[in-house]
């Protein structure tokens, strides 16, 4: 049988492409050594219970996968072999359901569904022959999930133990145009290097996911508290009592907000305000962000000084690029008269549009949204004393 405290294997855990050096250093902050950082992901090692706290605080990671076989093998009837030799009868339910996920870059199979049904058969056969009884299977993830990754003659099969993305949170209930990926606002808030001191500011916030990513952090609440399902639940074993103890540990970790809210969340949209606020309100960080209907040119901006940041459409989804440009030019006019003590962000994919906004930047951190390459574009305006310390009873 499978121990969730002492069986250590290695831990893949996989995140939006660019988004693998912050992943790695949220790792490295809960204790683990990452051994390997790839495009997609970073490895580390640890047991079944590691994963619970890692779906608990990770903040930019999509799934964590625990590996439990590595082969070398070339064809689909050799892995049907060893994966049938596995003892799925340790972790998945007979009477229960499975989803088989993969990831095929292999000249070993033709047609790369068939990856995930030598996976699945191999799963079910063996419990038929253990236990006289099958799963049902299917592609729903809110179950046990298995992941086949399989590159050249490389397989690594996977109990997923976060089931669904990870991005999934639970509190965007309603996206409204052009949304970030949860897990990539918060990469892009990292990598403002907003650390809750001083003002963060959201102009143009849409659904509100930068303001509520960075109010999650600024009040050190674990994203994994906002959902109550997890591939791991599903697992044979799962320990209850631990999963209480690490949700109430992450509960009383959470700090108060400060008398005035540091982080301004507004739009040109009512209705995008409204859904950013009723995003904030699923996430329980509505008493941290200030919402306000304006112009960008218009928020409030705290006299702290901070960080503001913009994701303006940039010509794909929202709006035209001839559209676009006076908005862009506008920006930078934004930045100038009101920037004092803040630093600048624009997080755009159209290069061209960003050089509208007609400042020099002095960071460029690229990031992917879905499959368009952007970048996260950083100015430094002019300087101001930040003062404003959250949580430190010093706000404004
Ligand atoms: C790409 S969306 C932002 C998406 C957001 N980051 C999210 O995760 O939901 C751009 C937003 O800019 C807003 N917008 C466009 N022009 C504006 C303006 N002049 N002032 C303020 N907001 C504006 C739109 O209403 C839209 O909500």
């Amino acid at each position: 049988m499978t121990s969730w405290t002492d069986d250590k294997q290695p831990l893949r855990i996989t995140c939006g492409k660019g988004i693998a050096p912050f992943l790695r250093a949220e790792t490295e902050a809960l204790g683990f050594k990452v051994t390997d950082e790839s495009g997609g992901g970073v490895e580390t090692e640890g047991t079944l219970e590691d994963a619970l706290s890692l779906n608990l605080h990770l903040r930019t990671a999509l799934r964590v996968l625990w590996q439990v076989g590595r082969f070398d093998v070339d064809d689909p009837k050799r892995l049907y072999a060893q994966v049938t030799a596995l003892p799925w009868e340790d972790w998945i339910d007979p009477g229960g359901y499975v989803c088989v996920n993969s990831f095929t870059q292999t000249a070993c199979i033709r047609d790369t569904r068939f990856a995930g049904l030598t996976i699945k058969d191999a799963i079910v056969d063996r419990l038929q022959k253990v236990h006289g009884r099958r799963p049902d299977s299917g592609s729903d993830t809110n179950r046990s999930v298995v992941f086949l990754y399989w590159r050249e003659r490389d397989a690594r099969v996977y109990l997923d133990t976060s089931g669904d993305s990870l991005s999934r949170r639970g509190y965007r209930k309603e996206p409204m145009k052009a949304p970030l990926q949860e897990t990539l606002a918060a990469a892009v808030v990292k990598a403002t290097g907003w650390t809750g001191t001083g003002a963060f500011v959201n102009p143009m916030c849409g659904s509100g996911t930068l303001a509520i990513e960075a109010a999650l952090m600024a009040s050190n609440r674990a994203p994994g508290l906002l959902r109550d399902n997890f591939g791991f639940m599903h697992i044979l074993g799962f320990p209850k009592e631990r999963w209480a103890a690490l949700r109430a540990g992450a509960q009383q970790a959470i700090t108060p907000w400060p008398a005035e809210p540091l982080i301004v969340a507004t739009d040109l949209d009512p209705r995008a305000v409204e859904a950013a606020r009723r995003n904030a309100e699923n996430a329980g960080v509505t008493a941290g962000i200030a919402f306000g209907e304006c112009d960008f040119a218009d928020s409030p901006m705290p006299a702290c000084g901070g960080v503001v940041v913009l994701n303006p459409g940039y010509g794909d989804r929202l709006g035209t690029v001839p559209e676009l440009e006076p908005l862009y030019g506008r920006i930078g006019d934004f930045f100038k008269q009101r920037g004092q003590g803040y630093t600048g962000f624009v997080f755009t994919g159209n290069p061209d549009l960003a050089k509208r906004v007609g400042l020099r930047s002095n960071q460029k951190i690229p990031f992917f949204n879905s499959e368009i390459e952007c970048r996260l574009l950083g100015y430094r305006l002019y300087a101001g004393t930040i003062r404003a310390k959250w949580n430190k009873g010093e706000p404004g």
